[in-house]
C-alpha cells in the first residue's frame, strides 16, 4: 500500500475544536433534528450535503439520525473566492433525488460570507420543497456579507482559516478528526 501524503502540521496554529467536542455537538444536533422531523414519513427528509467540505459532517450527522432520511449532494463553485468574494456562485453538480414536495435539510460545513447558503436557499425554494432548513457546523459571524438563516448550528468561530473535519486548505487537511486554525502567514502570504 502506498504511504499516505503527510500533512504539514507546521501550518497549524492551534486546535479550535477537538474531536470529542465536535462529536458531542454532532450528537446533539442529530437528536434535535430527529425530534423535529419525527413526523416526516418515509419519503420525508432529504439531507443535501454541500461538497466537498460537508462530507464528513454529513456522514457523522446522518448516522445518528433516528428518522428515515435520504442522502444527496450538491457541488458549487464560486468565483474569486478568497480575500475578495464577489458572491457569484455556480452550480457544478446538482442533486439526483427530486426534491419538490420533500423536506430538505441543507448540510454545510461552514458559513463565511453567506453567499453560498443564500444561493442554495434561493435555488431550493424555487424547486417547491415541502420545507427547507439549514444545518451548519461552523459560522464565522464577523465575515458575514448577507444574512442567512441557520436552523441548526454547531459552533460560532472567530475569523481564522480553519481546516479539518472536512475543511481544507488547498484541498489538504480535510481528514483531520479535529478543527484547527492555520497560522495567518500560511494563508495571507
Ligand atoms: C466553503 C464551504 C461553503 C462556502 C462558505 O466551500 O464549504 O460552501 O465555502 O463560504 P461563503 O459563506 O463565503 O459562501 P469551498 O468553496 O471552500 O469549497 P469546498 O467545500 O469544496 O472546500
Amino acid at each position: 500500500m502506498k504511504s499516505r501524503p503527510k500533512h504539514d502540521f507546521s501550518a497549524i496554529d492551534r486546535i479550535l475544536l477537538d474531536e470529542e467536542t465536535i462529536q458531542r455537538r454532532v450528537t446533539e444536533l442529530a437528536a434535535r433534528i430527529s425530534a423535529d422531523y419525527a413526523g416526516a414519513n418515509e419519503d420525508g427528509l432529504v439531507l443535501v450535503g454541500v461538497l466537498k467540505g460537508a462530507f464528513i459532517f454529513l456522514a457523522d450527522l446522518a448516522r445518528r439520525l433516528t428518522v428515515p432520511h435520504h442522502v444527496d449532494f450538491i457541488a458549487l463553485s464560486s468565483y474569486n473566492r478568497g480575500a475578495v468574494s464577489t458572491g457569484a456562485v455556480r452550480l457544478i453538480m446538482d442533486t439526483r433525488i427530486p426534491v419538490t414536495g420533500r423536506h430538505v435539510l441543507i448540510v454545510e460545513d461552514i458559513v463565511d460570507t453567506g453567499y453560498t447558503l443564500e444561493y442554495l436557499i434561493r435555488n431550493f425554494r424555487a424547486r417547491g420543497t415541502a420545507s427547507l432548513r439549514t444545518c451548519v457546523l461552523l459560522s464565522k459571524p464577523e465575515r458575514r456579507k448577507v444574512d442567512v438563516p441557520i436552523d441548526y448550528l454547531g459552533f460560532e468561530i472567530p475569523d481564522v482559516w480553519v481546516v479539518g473535519y472536512g475543511l481544507d486548505f488547498a484541498d489538504l487537511f480535510r481528514t483531520l478528526p479535529y478543527i484547527a486554525g492555520l497560522k495567518r502567514e500560511v494563508y495571507e502570504k
